[in-house]
């Protein structure tokens, strides 16, 4: 069979593969640069995308330590959203993004919808900026999901960003709702490219002997293996009510976590908690796309796509 072609599209964003690294799991990308595993040298430039830490207008100092703490079966979080603004990434960070060669998808939170839509017209000049993330579904910081939760302040939100900006945009929902289909909907109605999905689950760790909760904030978002059935049937459920691309994120760590996404309804995926304690893991999944593509007799990974609602 012919080569397999992993290209795809979200709007005008053009992928060369469907494998991209999630926001706030892989810094601003420096850090990977120059790692090795078996398979040789860590690639950065061949990552389909890279989400850099999201970004706000203003520095933001983060919550108090502790901000993560193991469990069971993934990691609980409480950064804050921790990061030194919109000016400073654009001076110090967006230098070595742009010089990896693959595509910069830029994440930013704001605290009203015009700051949003702030943020996203000046990032629109800035050379080397991709695409946007909408991070409406940070469930650590006050306020961090009020947008994700309230389908019509979604669709404001979003419809004011598609006014400011010529770039792509994916709008990153929060699965701490009842039913994420219907702020997908409204994402979708607002002029989004594409819904990306999911955020962190909200949870708690408690230290029963203090009779207080491990993280300094108190409260802080699921992620990892635990959280990738939540994640899938969201992607499923998601598929079947919007036309626009979707994301797949949650727990994928392996080449057969990411060919459930992409079955289930899923563009492309974004790897997220797995790069901490397998830093490498993408490059052995995109070594593995391939193969697992052609396991349909296909040589397109779009034909893999939603495959089994089809
Ligand atoms: C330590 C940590 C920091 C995160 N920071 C951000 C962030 O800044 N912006 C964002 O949109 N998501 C953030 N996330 C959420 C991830 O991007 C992802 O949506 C979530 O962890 C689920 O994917 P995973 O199970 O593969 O980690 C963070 C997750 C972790 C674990």
């Amino acid at each position: 069979m012919s080569k397999t072609s992993l290209a795809v599209s979200i709007g005008s964003l053009k992928l060369e593969n469907p494998i991209l690294v999630a926001s706030g799991t892989f810094g601003y990308a420096k850090d990977a640069a120059g790692l090795n595993s078996e398979l040789g040298p860590f690639p950065l430039a061949r990552l389909g995308g890279i989400l850099p830490k999201t970004i706000t207008k203003l520095p933001r100092p983060g919550n108090l330590p502790p901000r993560t703490c193991e469990t069971t079966a993934g990691l609980l979080n409480a950064i804050g959203l921790d990061n030194d603004g919109l000016e400073e990434f654009i001076a110090k960070k967006m230098p070595y993004l742009r010089s990896i060669g693959t595509k910069i998808i830029v994440s930013i939170a704001g605290r009203t919808a015009e700051e949003y839509a702030e943020m996203a017209a000046v990032l629109t000049d800035v050379e080397g900026v991709d695409a946007l993330e909408l991070n409406i579904s940070c469930p650590n910081v006050a306020h961090g999901t009020d947008f994700g939760k309230n389908p019509a302040e979604c669709e404001r939100l979003v419809a004011g960003v598609r006014k400011a900006t010529t770039l792509p945009f994916f709008t990153k929902l929060t699965p701490n709702v009842g039913d994420i289909t219907v702020c997908a909907k409204a994402a979708e109605q607002g002029g989004t490219d594409a819904v990306s999905l999911i955020n962190t689950v909200l949870g708690m760790a408690i230290d029963w002997k203090k009779c207080a909760p491990r993280l300094g904030n108190g409260m802080g978002g699921l992620s990892g293996p635990a959280i990738k059935p939540i994640a899938l049937r969201m992607v499923y459920q998601t598929a079947q009510a919007v036309k626009c691309p979707i994301v797949g994120i949650g727990g994928i760590e392996t080449i057969d976590d990411v060919m459930e996404f992409l079955v289930a309804g899923a563009t492309a995926v974004e790897i997220g908690t797995a790069n901490f304690y397998q830093p490498t893991c993408t490059q052995k999944i995109l070594a593995a796309l391939p193969d697992a593509v052609a396991y349909f007799g296909v040589n397109d990974v779009r034909e893999v796509i939603g495959r089994m609602l089809k």
